[in-house]
């Protein structure tokens, strides 16, 4: 672990445009510098750099970050390499890790470069066998996409890998899953197989599947989980194909490897499967790191629809009301290996064209073998979408979806949440400010400052007292945002957009930051213009509170003494705010 400080101390250093300027060449634009984006084709420049802030943005394929982020995509390193290496650029030296984690981190280098190596053993061996090469050819691959794969070919010896390592007895072939031992021996546990490397984004072996080429089982046999390979979390493909992920802005999500590699090879390079396992919350949370919209297509037969349900109950914890999450059933029989082979890509295209959005699916999946036309068929649905709709997070997903389902469950929304006991859109009143429920203009208001805040963090401190009493941190989503953001831009004397995105990274809520702060790169405002509009919002929201605690107050029986000193005082202070609302040439809220 890097010590937050030090990423701080490291990001005021750094300049963003000369880091970016060694790779991209980059013109002035205003306040910003734009060029053409690395990350995606483009000939039209829509990658924008902006120096105050310290992040980059592209408005072509969404690639964004900061000086840590860029070298990270663009130069395929880990965040710790990133960070050395801008550290060295600057002159300043990284704080040494803690030895236990030093040690993991060690360890876990290790038997990626074990494993690594025996992908290379085994991508030799595939060009010295003719079966393995016809046995792909067979398939239907052409050179370039094994290539582009890195398959390769475990030969059918017990102790191949002998020849690829300087010892064989070495514990480590054991831990990376390379090599099994058994009553004191010792051998290979891929033999006479397809190896199909499973790679992390950036490009590390993780692990392998190798297929028999005849009929013996297992038909695919997979690495066991190491401390490198988690099989709930990691994606086959996702290497090579986070580029075209970003390009498309989507990434297509098959059951199996061979999917994967034919579909690259028919053009549909934005695929990836998740492997040997069913579908993980912990992989959706990775899809949609990825990109917003991710597409599911399932074979079409019966184990396809069941994976497809589990992918179904994965996804609803995850999904946020901005997610596009499509499900798509191949027709009954294919994969999208064989539809594509038999049909082409278009054949292919179309059928994702037939994906149904989340709210849908989940409908028709649950509706599946139940009769709607009985009181006992919609009784059913409801009681089998209870449990799942519960699990999704509160939003306006969950609204929609709920009203599909009270249609087809012919019942009234509002049935519907009872019966589930959901209450989404009534918050619990809070007591002290008196309207339960905003106005939008608030919630608006809160966004703004949101925004700007995440604009200029500078402006934070001045503000801090302001957002502690206006912002409540059992407040609506909102509210903890700001309070977050606030006290991420207090922990450091020079803050900027890109430095709180870096210490925000781990925060449920980075990706509304990241497209708050993005905002700002088109409507770029000056510091001062900025602090009076906050100051403005600020003294609306304050007046809106003091407005709502008036009214309460007034609305209760028989007011006595000290209830009528309140209203006094909040009356003055009413007074006052509309007065230097006024003054600023800020329009008073009503
Ligand atoms: P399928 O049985 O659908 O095979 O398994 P497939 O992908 O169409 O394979 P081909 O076309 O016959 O070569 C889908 C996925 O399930 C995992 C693999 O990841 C496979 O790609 N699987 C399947 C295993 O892990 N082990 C098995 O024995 C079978
Ligand atoms: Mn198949």
């Amino acid at each position: 672990m890097i010590p937050p400080g030090f990423i701080q101390d490291l990001l005021a250093r750094v300049d963003l445009v000369d880091v970016v300027g060694r790779y991209v060449q980059l013109k002035r634009a205003g306040q910003n510098y734009v060029g053409l984006c690395p990350f995606h084709g483009e000939k039209t420049p829509s990658f924008t750099v902006s120096p105050s802030k310290q992040f980059f943005h592209c408005f072509g394929c969404g690639a964004h970050g900061t000086a840590i982020g860029f070298l990270m995509e663009h130069r395929g390193l880990g965040f710790v390499e990133a960070v050395r290496e801008l550290a060295q650029q600057v002159g300043l030296a990284v704080p040494e890790a803690p030895a236990a984690t030093a040690r993991a981190s060690g360890r876990a280098q290790a038997l990626t470069d074990l494993l690594q190596r025996a992908a290379e053993f085994y991508r030799q061996q595939l060009k010295a066998s003719t079966a393995a090469i016809g046995y792909l050819k067979g398939r239907g691959l052409i050179g370039v996409t094994a290539a582009r794969f890195g398959l390769g070919y475990a030969p059918p010896e017990w102790t191949a890998l002998a020849a690829a390592f300087d010892r064989y007895d070495d514990p480590q072939l054991v831990e990376a899953g390379l090599v099994i031992e058994s009553e004191g021996k010792r051998y290979d546990r891929f033999r006479g197989r397809v190896m199909f490397p499973i790679r992390n984004r950036r490009g590390a072996v993780l692990g392998f599947g190798a297929r028999a080429l005849d009929g013996s089982e297992p038909k695919y046999l997979n690495s066991p989980e190491t401390p490198v390979y988690r099989k709930g979390r990691e994606l086959y493909g996702v290497f090579e194909a986070q580029e075209a992920i970003r390009r498309r802005r989507r990434v297509i999500v098959c059951e199996g490897y061979l999917d994967v590699i034919q579909l690259a090879q028919a053009g549909f390079e934005e695929s990836v499967a998740a492997l040997g396992t069913a579908v993980t919350p912990a992989h959706v949370t990775e899809l949609l790191r990825l990109s917003s919209h991710v597409i599911f297509a399932f074979d079409g037969d019966a184990a396809g629809r069941k994976a497809a349900r589990r992918a179904l109950e994965a996804a609803l914890p995850a999904v946020g009301d901005t997610a596009r999450i499509d499900f798509v059933l191949l027709p009954e029989g294919e994969d999208p290996d064989s539809l594509v082979r038999a049909h082409g890509a278009a054949a292919f295209e179309a059928e994702l064209s037939r994906a149904l959005p989340l709210s849908r699916w989940f409908i028709r999946a649950l509706a599946e073998g139940k009769d709607l036309a009985t009181a006992e068929g919609r009784a059913a649905l409801l009681a089998e979408a209870k449990p799942l709709a519960a699990a999704m997070p509160a939003g306006a997903l969950r609204l929609q979806l709920l009203h599909e389902l009270a249609e087809a469950a012919r019942s009234a929304p509002a049935e519907v949440e009872q019966l589930f006991g959901l209450k989404p859109w009534r918050r619990l009143p809070e007591p002290r400010r008196a309207p339960a429920r905003p106005p939008a203009e608030t919630a608006d208001l809160k966004q703004h400052i949101l925004q700007r805040l995440l604009a200029y963090p500078e402006l934070a401190h001045e503000f801090a007292d302001a957002v502690a009493e206006e912002f409540s941190a059992d407040g609506p989503k909102i509210d903890r945002q700001v309070l977050e953001v606030v006290q991420a831009a207090c922990s450091s004397s020079n803050p900027s957009s890109g430095l709180l995105q870096e210490l925000l990274a781990e925060s449920e809520f980075a990706d509304v930051y990241r497209q708050a702060a993005t905002v700002s790169l088109l409507a770029d405002a000056d510091l001062e213009a900025t602090r009076l509009e906050l100051a403005g919002a600020f003294a609306k929201l304050e007046l809106r509170r003091v407005n709502g605690e008036l009214e309460a107050l007034a609305a209760q029986p028989q007011p006595d003494a000290a209830r009528l000193e309140k209203i006094r005082r909040l009356a003055e202070r009413r007074a006052r705010l509309m007065g230097s609302a006024l003054s600023d040439g800020i329009k008073a809220a009503p």
